[in-house]
């Protein structure tokens, strides 16, 4: 090679570099936007949200109140809503947002963990449509999801900052991670059997609550004495936690009482709630602050449907009011399942270039 030609390549190189670079760094270039469709499917609820970047322009919810007649989610239903709704919530959510479906630039789907028959609605209807639109599909961890949904644009409150200890509780979910970047995610701790979440449905079903039975609970606590009934706070090691035994201690206090006097539920019913409510809280809460002081962090972030109860909102707000806790609690349309925490995870993978490909299959159990 001459010299000539060395001096041309040299010249393309940087001529290349310097674009790039000043398309990066000019603040007088406007980066495009991106248009992210979000969609959700991994349980019960079936749902689609459209973000442009990290600011959200539509949030859609379809529930399916099939399952309340059976105590519980039931896993062939659940696939047959989704079928039936996914179509018009996504129409819902381009409308909403007020964008036509072919200025979307990619398609987020959760791919796990969750129901496989639920999920393989959501991740069919995604990669039909990328395919359909030429666009990048992109899969998205739903748990990761619960906990990046702090990063989705709020006015009021800033994102929080890398390391920090997520939290996630849900009605399959209770797990202590050690977040160390977007998608650096390690599981420090988790339940060994009954998810907080499902703790609260199981023993709202005890007292003929209606499923779910989490908020019902949380609603009639308010009314009630928390030091009426006292529950075992179980002794497991390290991070892990166990709710399955404060529920049989539930379940025991309910029949022995109930033998003796059949009216004893209704009669006590609010003290019932907040008693248990407050067990199911301080068991999480013993695991969140021995994990925050063991690995020195200083934020705590929460997320999943449990989110939304308002005696841990009560627990850690108390906790935020010193120095050495910052607590990040979600909006309450960021706490149960919705798209919109799919979508700004398909912003930042987007942004890394992290696409997902078209055989990649759902994961009922994926983990980080
Ligand atoms: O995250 P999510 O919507 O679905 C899962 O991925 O599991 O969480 C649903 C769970 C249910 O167990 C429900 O009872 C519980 O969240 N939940 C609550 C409250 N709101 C929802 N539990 C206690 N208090 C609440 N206010
Ligand atoms: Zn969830």
């Amino acid at each position: 090679m001459d010299n000539n030609n060395m001096a041309g390549i040299l010249y393309d190189f940087l001529m290349v570099k310097f674009y790039f670079c000043s398309n990066i760094g000019s603040p007088n270039m406007k980066k495009k936007p991106t248009y992210i469709l979000g969609i959700e499917s991994s349980c019960d609820d079936t749902a689609a949200a459209v973000l442009k970047d990290n600011i959200v322009l539509s949030n859609c919810i379809a529930n399916q109140e099939v399952h309340r007649a059976y105590g519980g989610v039931v896993p062939e239903l659940a696939s047959r809503a989704h079928q039936a709704n996914i179509v018009p919530v996504v129409q819902r959510a381009l409308s909403i947002a007020n964008i036509d479906k072919k200025e979307l630039t990619a398609i987020a789907y959760t791919r796990g963990p969750g129901l496989l028959g639920s999920l393989l609605v959501g991740s069919a209807f995604a990669k039909s449509l990328a395919l359909s639109f030429d666009i990048p599909l992109i899969e998205v961890n739903h748990m990761q999801a619960h906990l990046l949904c702090h990063f989705i644009k709020n006015e009021e409150k800033q994102p929080p900052s890398f390391p920090f200890l997520g939290v996630t509780i849900s009605g399959g979910h209770t797990q202590l991670v050690l977040v160390e970047d977007f998608f650096k995610m390690t599981q420090i701790g988790t339940t060994l059997d009954d998810a907080i979440g499902e703790a609260f449905d199981k023993c709202g079903k005890t007292m003929g609550l209606r499923y779910p039975a989490g908020p019902e609970i949380d609603k009639l606590a308010k009314q009630g004495n928390s030091e009426a009934f006292e529950f075992p706070i179980p002794k497991v090691k390290n991070y892990d936690l166990s709710y399955s035994g404060v529920k049989t201690a539930f379940l025991n206090l309910i029949n022995n009482n109930v033998a003796k006097n059949p009216n004893f539920v209704a009669n006590n019913l609010n003290d019932l709630c907040a008693s248990i409510q407050k067990t199911l809280v301080q068991i999480i809460i013993q695991k969140i602050t021995k994990a925050k002081e063991d690995f020195n962090l200083d934020q705590v972030v929460i997320g999943g449907g449990v989110a939304a109860n308002s005696e841990i909102r009560r627990v850690l707000n108390e906790k935020a009011a010193s120095a050495q806790w910052e607590v990040f609690l979600p909006p309450f349309q960021y706490t149960t399942d919705n798209a919109a925490m799919i979508g700004v995870v398909g912003y930042y993978k987007h942004m890394q270039n992290q696409l997902g490909a078209m055989d990649q299959s759902v994961n009922a159990r994926l983990t980080f």
